[in-house]
């Protein structure tokens, strides 16, 4: 009796300290509602990525820009024109949408009107990461989908890609995020692909950004023959030059080289910032810490800030809102 009365106090102690409303994120929250919601989109990111690599690289990113904006609450799906998909960095640039909706539509035809789209997105960022042999990780299930978006928090919060690695640290601290995160995360560009407007003024001038930047020449040279002075503004180069489509460490071996397309990538490594760099080289020598500290980073960014029930709802189509 005493002893019971004890564990009844310590396990409300234990919800108190943590802050924890009873609603909470947990790996097995569909596991009774939803049994095969990850064989389904398993399944379904395999057919993805046989028909088009690059793809899953794309919905890496998607899962990045919705949950860096509120936490991952499927706003990103919102495809009214005042919303997160016209903001700046998401405008001509962030793709997948439609796969999004598609993997939705096979989950509702098993378990109807149970899986968030916000849970989806979180999931199939972890379903690409493995089918482009990168790590795995245990990912929580809970979230619920925004009522709404907000267009101007996606201009302001989505770090663009001239910030130096200062600024970049901010970012990140601010959604709760550690310069670790910040590390880690950056090796998603080790996939992918980005468009020469985002990086020609690294090549042609003039400076955009407020620290110093370098770049090895050869790369420079063969940059500037995909993206030209003038024009050409959409094409198209590798984020990592020698592996685009393969999630592995040689992201980090390129900042080293000085190969980083963009320069919120090359100022990890020449930044001025030691303990950043120091990061980019334990990575670029030790793929198993990068991809512990990734699947750490892929955690710590779904979970932060997550929409529970009572609030949000279970959208029946990602794009709109019941
Ligand atoms: C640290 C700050 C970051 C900046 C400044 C940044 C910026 C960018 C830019 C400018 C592009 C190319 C977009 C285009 O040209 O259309 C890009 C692509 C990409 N980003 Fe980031 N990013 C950052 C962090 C992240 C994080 C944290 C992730 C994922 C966890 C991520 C995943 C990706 C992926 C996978 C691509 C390739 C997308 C594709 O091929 O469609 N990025 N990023
Ligand atoms: C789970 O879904 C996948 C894809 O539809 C299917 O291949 C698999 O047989 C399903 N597993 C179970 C146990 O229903
Ligand atoms: C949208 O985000 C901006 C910038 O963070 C904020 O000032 C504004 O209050 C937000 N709007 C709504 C309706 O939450
Ligand atoms: C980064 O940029 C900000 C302003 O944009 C500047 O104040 C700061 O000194 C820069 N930091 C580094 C390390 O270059
Ligand atoms: C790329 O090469 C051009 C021409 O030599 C040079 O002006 C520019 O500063 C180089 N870019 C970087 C980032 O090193
Ligand atoms: C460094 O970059 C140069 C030019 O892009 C390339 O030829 C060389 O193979 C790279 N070295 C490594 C170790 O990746
Ligand atoms: C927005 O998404 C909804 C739900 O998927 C769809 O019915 C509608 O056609 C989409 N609108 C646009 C403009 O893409």
């Amino acid at each position: 009796m005493a002893s019971s009365i004890v564990s009844m106090i310590s396990i409300f102690l234990l919800f108190a300290m943590s802050g924890h409303a009873l609603a909470s994120l947990s790996p097995t929250f569909y596991s009774s509602t939803c049994p095969n919601l990850t064989g389904i989109v398993r399944a379904a990111v395999q057919q993805v990525v046989a028909s088009e690599p690059r793809m899953c690289a794309s919905l890496v990113r998607l899962f990045f820009h919705d949950c860096h904006v509120n936490g991952c609450d499927a706003s990103i799906m919102l495809n009214g024109s005042n919303n997160e998909q016209f903001a700046f960095p998401n405008i001509n640039s962030l793709r997948g949408y439609n796969v999004i909706e598609n993997i939705k539509a096979l989950v509702e035809a098993k378990c109807p009107n149970t899986v968030s789209c916000a849970d989806i997105i979180v999931i199939v960022a972890r379903e690409c990461v493995m089918a482009l042999n990168g790590p795995t990780w245990t990912v929580t299930f809970g979230r619920r989908d925004s009522l709404t978006a907000n267009q101007t928090a996606a201009n302001v919060e989505l770090p663009p890609f001239f910030l130096n690695v200062s600024r970049l640290i901010a970012n990140f601290q601010s959604h709760g995020l550690s310069v670790q995160d910040l590390v880690a995360l950056s090796g998603s560009h080790t996939i992918g692909q980005g468009q020469c407007g985002n990086f020609k003024s690294r090549l042609y001038g003039p400076s955009l950004s407020s620290s110093p930047d370098y770049m090895n020449p050869y790369y420079n040279q063969s940059l500037r023959s995909q993206c030209p002075s003038s024009g050409g503004d959409s094409n198209l180069s590798p984020l990592d030059l020698q592996t685009p489509v393969v999630f592995d460490n040689k992201y980090y071996k390129n900042l080293i080289n000085f190969s980083g397309l963009f320069h919120s990538d090359q100022t990890l490594w020449s930044g001025g910032d030691w303990t950043v760099a120091q990061l980019v080289h334990t990575y670029a020598m030790n793929q198993a810490r990068f991809f512990q500290d990734f699947a750490t980073g892929m955690i710590n960014m779904g979970n932060l800030k997550p929409l529970l029930a009572p609030n949000g709802q279970i959208r029946k189509y990602c794009g709109k809102v019941n």
